[in-house]
């Protein structure tokens, strides 16, 4: 029997790693299908916070999960995000769900519903898919895992210059303390925290280019696919 040929590549690693830049620029690359389950988590916290839902009220929040269609679609070497068939790729990207969305990520029943929906959508395809846990919970036998990190300061800065490029008001400081925020709640939280799958290679990104660091991937994606010839 011929041997099934998939790559599935796990990206995880901290808030503003580089990982989404990477990502889209690899399955462009390779015509794989990426998928940013980050904004999967976005995408709910926006509705959680226009139906003035509190943070931690589980039950709610999941009934809603249940009647929201997220879909994530690729044009033109962009992935734009829907909720219940509206175009919000701009509006996930906001100051209010940035702060929101870790609270809402680390409820289980969010994230078991989260981790099925991201499991289907990488079945039988060659995909890249970004997160948290993605080498460790959604496809803990992904052909390629990788585990992105940076400084603080670093990742601060990167993102400073993205809301400057997009127009987003912002402080550096603030960003940072943000930021370092965030990681704690990721890495801190009971229910699949951030971390390293014990396989994953780790990437420091602080000194390289965006090149650089698709370059060494490609590298381990090239050897994936030599074995399977
Ligand atoms: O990568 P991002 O900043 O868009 O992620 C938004 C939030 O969702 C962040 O707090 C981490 C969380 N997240 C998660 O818990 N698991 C994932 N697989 C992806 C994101």
């Amino acid at each position: 029997m011929q041997k099934k040929m998939r790559i599935r590549v796990a990206i995880d690693g901290p808030a503003a790693a580089g990982k989404s830049t990477v990502a889209k620029r690899l399955a462009k690359m390779l015509s794989f299908v990426y998928i940013d389950t980050g904004a999967m988590y976005r995408a709910l916290t926006l509705e959680v916070l226009k139906e003035n839902i509190p943070l931690d009220d589980e039950e709610k929040i999941l009934a809603l999960l249940k009647k929201t269609s997220i879909e994530l679609k690729q044009q033109e070497g962009e992935q734009l995000v829907f909720v219940n068939g509206e175009d919000v790729t701009a509006k996930i990207r906001e100051n209010d769900v940035s702060k929101a969305v870790s609270h809402v990520a680390k409820l289980p029943s969010i994230r078991e519903e989260m981790v099925k929906r991201q499991r289907e959508l990488a079945e039988n395809v060659n995909v890249i898919m970004d997160g948290r846990d993605i080498g460790t919970n959604v496809i803990p036998d992904a052909e390629v895992k990788v585990f992105l990190i940076a400084s603080v300061e670093e990742r601060a800065k990167r993102r400073y210059e993205e809301n400057v490029k997009k127009g987003i008001p912002s402080d550096l400081e603030t960003l940072k303390k943000e930021i370092a925020e965030r990681d704690k709640r990721d890495m801190e939280r009971e229910h699949a925290p951030l971390e390293r799958a014990s396989d994953a290679v780790a990437i420091d990104t602080t000194n390289l280019t965006i090149d650089d660091v698709v370059e060494k991937i490609l590298t381990l994606i090239n050897q994936v696919r030599d074995q399977q010839l």
